[in-house]
């Protein structure tokens, strides 16, 4: 099978790197692929907002399946245009891709399918008013999410009113976050531990993969800014076998189903964002597609051929309800570039990667590089996710592993958190 996989981060090279794994995979390109994917892919440096460029490539390299990786192509009917092309796509079409595209339409179908979230209701530009009233209504600190996709920072935890108050009018008369906080989600803040579950759909049917956690604070000890994700681990000892099947029947089901009941199935990768709440699981958001930095410590645990599952949910065919999984753990540290999620210098060198070695246990996947002659240099605000593959009972020793491998790759400005997965064997018994 030919299969062309559509990005350029970590969650890319993480599915180039599985799929090159895979028997039935004869030949792989990435668009646009970044210089972790071109060892194991052909690179085709088209943009993806180009969806007929894209398309016209997939047509010269004879692709049976194409795997969409990034919200933003999806959102845009990417996985449509494709199927209209004639050829298979893992990946849902544009009114599938509303689940993550937009909160309003997910809390909405939420609502409708008795799945269980946060509290919340939804404003308009013409009810700012409203809005504003609603929030006396709320304990504090409450929640204001920008409807559209927001590259992750449309959330805003607000711990007071006045704050509050700001954030809806600036999101409202659309200062904030232009066109996609033109509606908003205000809703009950909760707490819990979160978690990542991702259902491999073929419209109807699905499989679970392990279950992941990410840290998404810049800090240790999930202190200061929310970034993309600065680490990961799976599977996440918290999510018990238990728990999982407890979150197939009251959300993984009730999803799937009713997306296909209302006339748009979902194939792709459903992603649910849970958090673990006193009063049971709930979910934050879904997400129409794999997550990144999960995905980088998801896939190296499928002990199973992934083409043949994505090709399967793709022609709506999935075979099996389950696929067998490596007793392992796997651990992400991601190395950032120095300042970020704020401003950071790109196009230092990268040196080092050389000494880190697959037979090591140790992966390591290109999020923000770029070749420049004979250097790799950074090129983004996350770079690296050098991903540890360990013991299923030994947590401690993938932790150790990773950072051991952290230590010999470096750039100026390198910036990485040092708990990754900490919490992984802090809960465990
Ligand atoms: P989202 O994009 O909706 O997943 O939100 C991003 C992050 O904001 C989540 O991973 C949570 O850490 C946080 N968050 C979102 N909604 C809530 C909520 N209702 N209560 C507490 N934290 C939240
Ligand atoms: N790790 C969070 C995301 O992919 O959205």
């Amino acid at each position: 099978m030919k299969i062309a996989v559509i990005g350029s981060g970590g969650r890319e090279h993480a599915l180039v790197w599985k799929l090159h794994h895979s028997p039935s995979v004869e030949k792989l390109i990435c668009i646009p692929g970044n210089p972790g994917t071109e060892k194991l892919a052909a690179n085709v440096a088209v943009t993806i907002d180009n969806h007929e460029a894209v398309i016209d490539v997939m047509k010269q390299y004879s692709i049976d399946l194409a795997v969409i990786g990034p919200e933003v192509p999806l959102v845009a009917g990417l996985a449509d245009r494709i199927r209209e092309a004639g050829i298979r796509c893992f990946g849902p079409g544009i009114q599938a891709a509303r689940i993550e595209g937009s909160k309003a339409f997910s809390k909405d179908f939420m609502k409708r399918h008795n799945i269980p979230t946060a509290e919340f209701r939804i404003f308009t530009a013409e009810q700012q008013y409203d809005a504003i009233r609603y929030l006396d209504e709320l304990p504090v600190p409450v929640v204001i999410k920008a409807s559209g996709l927001a590259a992750g920072k449309g959330v805003i935890i607000c711990s007071d009113r006045e704050e509050a108050r700001d954030v809806v009018r600036s999101m409202l008369q659309g200062d904030a976050f232009k066109e996609a906080g033109s509606t908003i989600v205000i809703e009950e803040f909760l707490v819990g531990e979160e978690v990542s579950i991702f259902a491999l759909c073929d419209g109807a049917r699905f499989v679970i993969l392990p279950p992941a956690q990410d840290h998404k604070k810049i800090l240790d000890g999930d202190k200061g800014k929310n970034t993309g994700g600065m680490g990961a681990y799976a599977p996440a000892p918290v999510a018990t076998d238990e728990l999982i099947q407890h979150v197939k029947e009251t959300i993984i089901v009730p999803t799937v189903r009713g997306m296909r009941d209302e006339g748009y199935p979902f194939t792709g990768c459903l992603y649910a964002g849970l958090i673990l709440t006193e009063s049971g699981v709930k979910v934050l958001e879904y997400n129409c597609r794999f997550g990144d930095p999960e995905t980088q410590v998801v896939l190296p645990l499928v002990d199973y051929d992934l083409a043949e599952i994505l090709l399967e949910c793709a022609d709506g065919e999935l075979s099996r309800g389950k696929i067998p999984f490596h007793d392992a753990s796997a651990v992400c540290v991601v190395m950032a570039s120095g300042g970020y999620p704020d401003e950071y210098k790109t196009g230092m060198t990268i040196s080092g990667l050389q000494n880190v070695k697959e037979k090591d246990g140790v992966v390591v996947f290109h999020a923000g590089t770029k070749r420049e002659g004979n250097n790799i240099v950074t090129a983004g605000g996350r770079v690296l996710g050098v991903t540890a593959i360990g013991y299923k009972n030994d947590f401690e020793e993938t932790i150790r592993t990773a950072y051991r491998a952290v230590e010999k790759i470096t750039f100026d400005g390198a910036y990485y958190r040092s708990d990754i997965g900490g919490k992984a064997v802090g809960s465990r018994q």
